[in-house]
């Protein structure tokens, strides 16, 4: 169990240098076992920045996360070689996580030097095929091939089937449909859906709310940095309480109904699967807003509280 407890990361910056500029503050859940957690929010939000401090790519600046337990930013030399055998990340661009000069596989030759120097070659190479094929991948397809040989989706298979092979617990997956055409995009995500049946948890990072939907159990609803929302999928989706929530699946339009063209004066909806952007940055000089008490709705379902209901998103536009 990946605990986030009160997390906060402010990069330096502001005019000239100086000050700091929070990205993510505050915020606190959990990912279980055999669940796919959905952190959802628009561009600027600080989901990345959440997955990059639980991959250890960012140092926190304050609160913490708890693996089993432990508190993660602990974890040194062998501990940390462990916690990486068990958390693992994948990324958007699957493209930018090979090295064009070497051949894709390399990734699994750098796994196998670091973790499974004791393994024969022929156990090894055993292993190797059995991750491949577990997520769909033919071996003598994607072996030896160099990462432009290869399309996006294998790639993102490659680095999963990479994952897989450390017997991982937990998957930070961030916004690794994206880039995907739509039927690879089904692949991913059933092979996602695989994952958590195999009892790991997943990390599900999106501004897609219909993805987020149709593949967690848990939502976390993030603006700038911020949980608003959290809680079941179902319950957060089928009964949204901020105001922010209510606005992002307004924004998302019905399958099957037919675009048609606004009144003049309407607000504009946004395109069919992003969230809306560009709102998640605080203009200069405004004041940090404090961050909201969560309030339990329902069982299961927790919601900002929204001051006498005024300060919200949008109502910003
Ligand atoms: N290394 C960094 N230095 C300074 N600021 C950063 C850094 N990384 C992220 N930020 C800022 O932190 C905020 C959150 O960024 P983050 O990348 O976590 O957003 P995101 O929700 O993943 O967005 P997207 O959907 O576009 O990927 C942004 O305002 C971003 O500019
Ligand atoms: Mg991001």
């Amino acid at each position: 169990m990946l605990n986030l407890e009160n997390l906060s990361k402010s990069f330096r910056g502001g005019s000239f240098g100086s000050g700091a500029v929070p990205a993510v503050r505050q915020v606190s859940f959990s990912i279980a076992p055999g669940e796919v957690t959905s952190l959802i929010g628009e561009s600027g939000s600080g989901k990345s920045t959440i997955g990059k401090m639980i991959l250890r790519l960012l140092p926190v600046s304050s609160g913490r996360i708890t693996f089993d337990g432990v508190d993660v930013a602990s974890l040194e030399g062998s501990a940390l070689k462990e916690y990486y055998r068990k958390v693992q990340g994948v990324f958007q661009d699957p493209f930018s996580s090979f090295n064009p000069v070497f051949r894709a596989d390399r990734i699994f030759r750098m796994l196998e030097r670091e973790y499974f120097g004791d393994l024969g070659a022929r156990e090894w190479s055993a292993k190797l095929h059995t991750s491949l094929e577990a997520v769909g991948l033919n071996p003598a397809d994607v072996l030896g091939k160099f990462a432009h040989e290869l399309s996006g989706g294998q790639l993102q298979r490659l680095l999963v089937a990479r994952a897989l092979l450390l017997d991982i617990e937990i998957l930070v997956a961030d916004e690794v449909i994206s880039m995907l055409d739509a039927s690879t995009r089904v692949d991913v995500l059933n092979l996602l859906a695989g994952l958590k049946e195999r009892g790991l948890g997943v990390l599900f990072i999106t501004h897609d709310l219909s993805l987020g939907h149709y593949i967690s159990e848990h939502t976390v609803i993030l603006r700038r940095g911020v949980v608003l929302e959290i809680g079941e999928t179902a319950k957060v989706f089928g009964n949204p309480q901020h105001s922010y929530t209510k606005m992002l699946l307004a924004s998302v339009p019905r399958l099957h109904s037919h675009w048609e063209p606004l009144e003049p004066g309407e607000p504009a909806r946004t395109g069919p699967r992003d969230a809306p952007r560009g709102r998640g940055r605080r203009a200069r000089g405004q004041p940090l807003e404090p961050v909201p008490l969560l309030v339990e709705v329902e069982p299961g379902h927790l919601v900002a509280f929204e001051d006498g209901g005024t300060a919200t998103a949008g109502d910003e536009r």
